[in-house]
């Protein structure tokens, strides 16, 4: 699978993330509904395609443009529609079996304040069936070099309010299962996408095994819906409301 085209930037790191996540999935994802929020690309979406996924790929503005031209690139147009969805108020209920985002709460706390992660996923909660999952893979704050780094070299470093290690379980708090890693130490100070691939090989194979858990800057995970708790009040089964 082409993992440059669904993750772009510091694949070497963040294509972890399919690993992890496939050990959570079945081999075939034909017949599930997926949702990609924060899309932009929709790299996530072509992922989830690919593997026979019928899939809702959404941004703030439909990202028809861009996503389109590389979803029929890899012969999976027909399986993916767009929509128009503010991750905060997903309009769909009990309705996904996988909801998945890469790069989203960090700057959606930079610009919507400190609530809207913790929006983000009670919406995605509501959005999946009972027994859904979310699927994602988040920047981390990780140690004061990343800090330093994003605040003076990063042009939107400081514009995102990374999350820290302990608040991932915080954010998934309205689930019923959580389980995630940090990855990532030097790959983040790479200038191009070849020394980042670099960094990443070293991230693996030395850092990621000696440093500590908190100074990784990105966190991947599966949370889980469970098929037995009752959902929001007035939920309506597997619609989109207007
Ligand atoms: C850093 S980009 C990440 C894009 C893509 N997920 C990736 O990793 O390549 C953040 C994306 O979140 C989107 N976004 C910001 N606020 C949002 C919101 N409230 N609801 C949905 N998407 C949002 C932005 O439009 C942007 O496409």
């Amino acid at each position: 699978m082409d993992l440059v085209s669904v993750f772009e930037w510091d694949v070497s790191n963040w294509a972890q993330a399919t690993s992890f996540w496939s050990r959570h999935l079945p081999a075939d994802l034909t017949g599930l509904q997926a949702l990609e929020v924060g899309a932009h690309n929709g790299g996530l979406s072509l992922w989830l395609a690919l593997q026979g996924a019928q899939v809702v790929c959404s941004d703030l503005r439909e990202p028809v443009d861009r996503g389109r031209a590389l979803h029929e690139q890899f012969g999976v147009g027909d399986r993916i529609r767009y929509e128009k969805i503010d991750a905060r108020q997903i309009p769909y209920r009990r309705h996904f079996d996988l909801v998945v985002f890469k790069s989203l709460l960090g700057g959606i706390r930079g610009s919507a304040g400190e609530e809207a992660p913790l929006q983000v996923t009670r919406s995605i909660w509501e959005a999946l069936k009972p027994g859904g999952k979310c699927l994602f893979a988040e920047n981390l704050a990780g140690c004061a070099i990343h800090r330093f780094t994003r605040r003076h070299f990063v042009p939107w470093g400081n514009q995102w309010k990374y999350l820290a290690f302990h608040e991932i379980p915080l954010m998934f708090d309205p689930f019923d299962s959580l389980d995630w890693e940090a990855r990532g130490f030097s790959g983040l100070f790479g200038w191009t996408e070849r020394s980042r691939r670099v960094l990443g090989f070293l991230d693996r194979v030395v850092f990621d095994r000696f440093l500590p858990k908190d100074w990784r800057y990105i966190a991947i995970g599966v949370s889980g819906k469970s098929d037995h708790r009752k959902t929001g009040a007035g939920a309506t089964e597997g619609v989109r409301e207007e």
